[in-house]
This record gives C-alpha cells, sequence and structure tokens, in this order.
C-alpha cells in the first residue's frame, strides 16, 4: 500500500530536504509552495527516490481562498504524514512593520499549519495512526529575537503541537513541533535580513536538521531542538534567572545580524545566506 506524504515549503531549504528524506523511506511525496519551476525540480528527485511520482500543488498558503480550497482537497484525500514547513521571517523593525506583513506571517507560519491540521486529523484518528511535523523554531521557545512577530508565530505553533499532543494521547496520531537554530536557506535573504554573521558552530545544514527532526518525531519527542549547540542555549535559558537570560539573549541577537538589506523588489530570495 502507498503510503503518503504531503510537505508544504517543499520548493527550497528544510521542507525540500523533509521531502527527499520521506520519499526515500517510500513515501509519496504531495510537494506543497508557490515556486512552480523549484517544485518540479524536488518533485523528480523525490520521484525517483521514492519510486511513486510526486504530487504537486502550487498553493499561496497566505491567500484565503488558495488555502481554504487547497484543505478542502486535502480533507477530502488526506496523506498518512503531513509536515508544516513553509514559513517566511521579516527583516524590518516590528514596530515600523506593517499590518499586512504582520498578518501574512502569522497566516503562513500559523494559521496555515492549523487549518492543514484541522483538515487532515479526523481521517488520521479514524484509521489511528498519522504523523503531524510542524517546523517552529527555536525563537518559538526563547523569547527575545528582533523577529518579533516571527518568535510569536512559531510560539503559537509549539504551544499549538503541546496541546495537540496532550489531547491527540492514545489515538496513534503522532505530533511534535521541531524548533531549529540557524539552518543556511533562502529564509534570512528572502526577508530582506542582511548577512547573519554567527560562528560556525551555531549553523546546522538542512539536511541533518531535517533527518534530525525526524528522528526525535518518532522517538515521541514533542517539542525538540534538532541541534546540540541550541540545545544548550534552551537549557540555560530555563535553568537561569529571568533577569540574566534576558541579558544574554539581548546580547546574543544584537551581534547576530548586520543591518537588513532591503526586501528584495520581487518579495523572494537567491542564493543563501551563510555564516
Ligand atoms: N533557516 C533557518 O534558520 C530556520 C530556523 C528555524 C526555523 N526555520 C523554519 O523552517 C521552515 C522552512 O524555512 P527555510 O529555512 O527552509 O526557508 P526557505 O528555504 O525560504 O523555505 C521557505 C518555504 O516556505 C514556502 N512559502 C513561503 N511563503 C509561502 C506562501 N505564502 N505560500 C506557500 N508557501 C510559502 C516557500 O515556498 P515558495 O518559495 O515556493 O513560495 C519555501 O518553500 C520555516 O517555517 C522557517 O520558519 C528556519
Amino acid at each position: 500500500m502507498t503510503v503518503r506524504a504531503l510537505v508544504t515549503g517543499a520548493s527550497s531549504g528544510l521542507g525540500e530536504q523533509f521531502a527527499r528524506l520521506l520519499a526515500a523511506e517510500g513515501y509519496q511525496i504531495h510537494l506543497v509552495g508557490r515556486d512552480s519551476a523549484r517544485l518540479a525540480a524536488v518533485g523528480q528527485v523525490c520521484g525517483e527516490l521514492s519510486g511513486e511520482p510526486a504530487v504537486m500543488s502550487r498553493v499561496d498558503l497566505d491567500e484565503e481562498e488558495s488555502l481554504y480550497g487547497f484543505c478542502r482537497r486535502v480533507a477530502a484525500d488526506p496523506p498518512d504524514f503531513l509536515v508544516n514547513c513553509a514559513g517566511i521571517a521579516r527583516a524590518p523593525l516590528f514596530w515600523e512593520d506593517s499590518d499586512k506583513a504582520q498578518r501574512e506571517l502569522l497566516t503562513v507560519n500559523y494559521f496555515a499549519p492549523n487549518c492543514l491540521i484541522r483538515a487532515v486529523l479526523p481521517a488520521l484518528m479514524a484509521k489511528g495512526e498519522g504523523d503531524i511535523l510542524n517546523v517552529a523554531s527555536v525563537d518559538g521557545l526563547v523569547p527575545g529575537d528582533p523577529d518579533m512577530g516571527y518568535a510569536a508565530s512559531k510560539a503559537a505553533l509549539v504551544s499549538l503541537t503541546r496541546s495537540l499532543s496532550i489531547q491527540l494521547a492514545g489515538t496513534g496520531v503522532r505530533v511534535s513541533a521541531t524548533c531549529p537554530g540557524f539552518v543556511p536557506t533562502r529564509i534570512h535573504e528572502t526577508a530582506g535580513l542582511g548577512k547573519v554573521t554567527l560562528p560556525w558552530f551555531l549553523w546546522r545544514s538542512a539536511d541533518t536538521v531535517a533527518a534530525d527532526a525526524l528522528r526525535r518525531h518518532r522517538r515521541g519527542q514533542v517539542v525538540n531542538v534538532p541541534s546540540a549547540s541550541y540545545r544548550a542555549i534552551y537549557r540555560a535559558y530555563r535553568l537561569v534567572p529571568a533577569r540574566w537570560s534576558a541579558a544574554v539573549v539581548r546580547a546574543f541577537h544584537s551581534g547576530s545580524i548586520e543591518q537588513p538589506t532591503g526586501v528584495p523588489a520581487d518579495g523572494r530570495g537567491g542564493t543563501p545566506v551563510r555564516p
């Protein structure tokens, strides 16, 4: 019997790596994104890895009709494994950003996963098995990132995942939120952020993060941090008094990103930003 995985944000970065890994396990992959050319290229690889042709859907998760229409189609024919990976970040100062942009941030990073989870859950619960993996961020666990709307959207996703894991206990449906630190993908440049200047040990490649997140999901780690450096930071953050941890988080963020470069005219990124 064919098992199927739906991966949003599959046209690049972490989503592409989740799609490749699940394809190599034999899942037929349903790739979701907006960039048709990138989707086709990833779909080709996934088809070869899986032996089953990939399905591709060009969906703008920020567009109401597009999102709702897609969720209706997913509910009618749900996958066995849902990976909510699509996400965006914002470069402008939080208090100078537009309502439209902050709303888009919340829609793509939190509301779209929320909708897709509700689209697949009834079928997975009826079947008594299934997987939902949400890609959050360490920013959703440790507050203080200057991209505050992003951090809040990821914290909401973590909170939803925690509640789901409690409510779904005993149903056979596994749910997790993975909370990576910095990964060299297009997201920083697409957001218009400047060069991220962090030491090498605070970066981890997209393929290793995705593999680690999948392993931790299957081990039942509901909220996990797929990087030793960021696990140490998160532990320290929880152990030290709030007054000190706030100072450390402020220092960490103050030097990590150079001045924003401004959002590219087409709103899309090009080459990955690397340390
Ligand atoms: N990179 C990091 O440092 C880092 C750290 C922690 C967490 N994360 C999270 O990891 C996830 C993947 O990001 P990434 O780093 O791999 O960045 P990425 O390479 O820029 O990938 C983002 C993906 O989201 C999709 N997407 C964005 N807006 C969309 C929309 N309106 N409708 C449909 N799809 C949309 C993009 O698809 P199209 O280009 O085809 O539209 C793309 O496939 C995000 O949720 C991000 O928050 C990243």
